[in-house]
């Protein structure tokens, strides 16, 4: 694992939403480049950028058409690469995200693979060798090629698959590849090609999108696992300080196909949505939430795959709701407490950290549809467009959060008891303690069903501290090895301990050293 990730702190930028320094209405990489003071100030030193290239955006980039040049609408190649050269100057890291399923049906590939007459691209894609013979179990575009075949796709009906063949082929149906045939081995290649490209210009690592589902017919993962392991051996040899941090959602299977990282989601077995997005999140003061399953399959998952790499849990991402949407700002200060004290690396999303709000009742923007409303463009200050650029308001991206009360960071980082002072002082807490940062142990020491508080040991070496924290707005109490004195960290008052009991205010966090 490359030694920087041992103590990063990720944010996440959404670059059509960050900042626009062209009053064109999109945010674009100039505008990154000029805030990234802003983010080392609030400690994080890693970025990573959604999709930044070239698209018919139907699916705000995930869609991609061409891997090696930039969106015009965001900049210039050369930007991307100034971009990398002042964060690394700042000591920080960028990862842009590799989309490696699918293309945008405007892909030059795909272009070519729906030709009738074979030629180099013909088995890039998932294709059945008949208009009427259905890619089964996947959806698929039929009826604007010459070819006679219909065409699985991945997400939306815009993104055909990209071929890294079947797990295991049926032989009745000749259509589908194995993985080591000609063309999935083609369309692996071509995927190395663009990773060489872009971390050859100094970008340092990939998110990796949709990770898990690049072979088909494979239950298991293991295909796919296989798969990855030969794109770890690549970078090993030509890129070893590349990061690699997979949108799958399973770090058993992802870590041993050696990611560094993997996500939980709000998708996938991980009960990540427990903690912050359901009726009665964990996080809520009310008190109704449950955090034991998300805590059993988070240890389950931590046994397996100790040491091999990175569980990371995000505050948030493009795809799901705000913590704004069911957290008040006091909740969301101790969610950060939880996040910024978990192993792992953490990651922000842009405007979490202000505790942006989810704008209700948007029109889809490209593809977005429910998530429209958690990518709206970043809110700096009291200026045009709350200082995101300076177009008419009509020429947005999207429209700005309408509240006059809506958080921005100017007002924030002059207040001492915002969301944004809570997590500046945390992610430093986390970067002067060993035992915080991604690769401490972790051991819950309370995490009862139905109970609070939450209450973990992380050590490193000789260093432990005790993460006591309690989101509900009544006392509680729990039996504890560990005695607590003075917090290294707290909010919300102090918890108190006498005979192995120990008592913990409402609405709380604590971390406690010197055990
Ligand atoms: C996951 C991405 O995060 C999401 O935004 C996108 O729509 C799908 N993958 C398809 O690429
Ligand atoms: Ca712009």
């Amino acid at each position: 694992m490359p030694e920087w990730l041992n103590n990063a702190v990720f944010y996440e930028i959404y670059p059509q939403s960050f900042k626009d320094t062209n009053a064109d209405g999109i945010g674009d990489i100039n505008g990154i480049t000029e805030k990234l003071g802003y983010i080392k100030d609030l400690g994080c030193n890693a970025i990573w950028l959604n999709p930044c290239f070239k698209s018919p955006f139907g699916d705000a980039g995930y869609d991609v058409e061409d891997y090696y040049t930039v969106a015009p609408r965001y900049g210039t190649n050369e930007d991307l690469v100034r971009l990398f050269d002042e964060a690394h100057e700042l000591g920080m890291h960028v990862i842009l995200d590799l989309v490696p399923g699918h293309t945008a049906v405007t892909h030059e590939w795909f272009k070519q693979s729906m030709k009738a007459g074979r030629n180099e691209f013909t088995d890039r894609y998932v294709w059945t060798d008949g208009i009427w013979v259905h890619p089964d179990g996947m959806n698929c575009i039929r009826g604007i090629s010459d070819r006679d075949g219909s065409c699985a796709v991945n997400f939306f009906s815009h993104q055909p698959a990209l071929n890294y063949g079947f797990y295991k082929p049926d032989p009745d149906k000749k259509w589908q590849q194995s993985m080591d045939d000609e063309g999935p081995r083609a369309t692996l290649e071509a995927m190395k090609d663009i990773m060489r490209f872009w971390l050859g210009l100094g970008c340092d690592g990939f998110r990796v999108d949709m990770a898990g589902s690049l072979v088909k017919n494979d239950e298991d993962g293991k295909g796919t696992i296989k798969l990855w392991q030969e794109v770890r051996e690549f970078l090993d040899s030509e890129f070893p300080n590349a990061a690699m941090v997979s949108e799958w959602g399973e770090p058993d299977k992802s870590l041993t196909g050696g990611f560094h990282m993997d996500f939980l989601l709000h998708f996938g077995p991980s009960h990540y949505n427990d903690l912050f997005r359901c009726e009665e999140p964990y996080f809520s003061s009310r008190g109704k939430g449950d955090a034991s399953a998300f805590v059993r399959k988070y240890i389950e998952n931590y046994q397996k795959t100790e040491r091999k790499g990175l569980i990371c849990i995000p505050s948030g991402n493009h795809d799901m709701d705000r913590l704004a949407r069911s957290l008040n700002p006091d909740e969301i200060k101790i969610a950060f407490a939880f996040l910024l004290s978990m192993p792992g690396a953490p990651f922000i999303y842009y405007g979490d950290e202000i505790g942006m709000r989810y704008v209700e009742n948007l029109t889809s923007v490209e593809g977005g549809y429910g998530r429209t409303g958690s990518r709206s463009p970043m809110q700096w200050d009291g200026t045009t467009n709350a200082g995101f650029g300076s177009s008419a308001p009509e020429k947005l991206y999207i429209p700005i959060d309408k509240d006059k009360d809506r958080p921005t960071v100017e007002k924030q980082t002059a207040d001492d008891a915002s969301i944004y002072s809570e997590v500046r002082r945390l992610i430093g807490i986390r970067q002067s303690h060993k035992a915080l940062q991604s690769c401490g142990e972790i051991e819950f020491i309370h995490a009862e069903e139905n109970s609070y508080p939450l209450s973990y040991l992380r050590s490193s070496g000789d260093e432990k501290i005790l993460v006591i924290i309690n989101p509900s707005d009544k006392e509680q109490k729990f039996t504890c090895p560990y005695p607590v004195s003075t917090p290294i960290y707290s909010i919300g008052g102090n918890a108190d301990s006498s005979n192995g009991v120990i008592t913990v205010p409402p609405c709380f966090a604590g971390f406690y050293g010197g055990l």
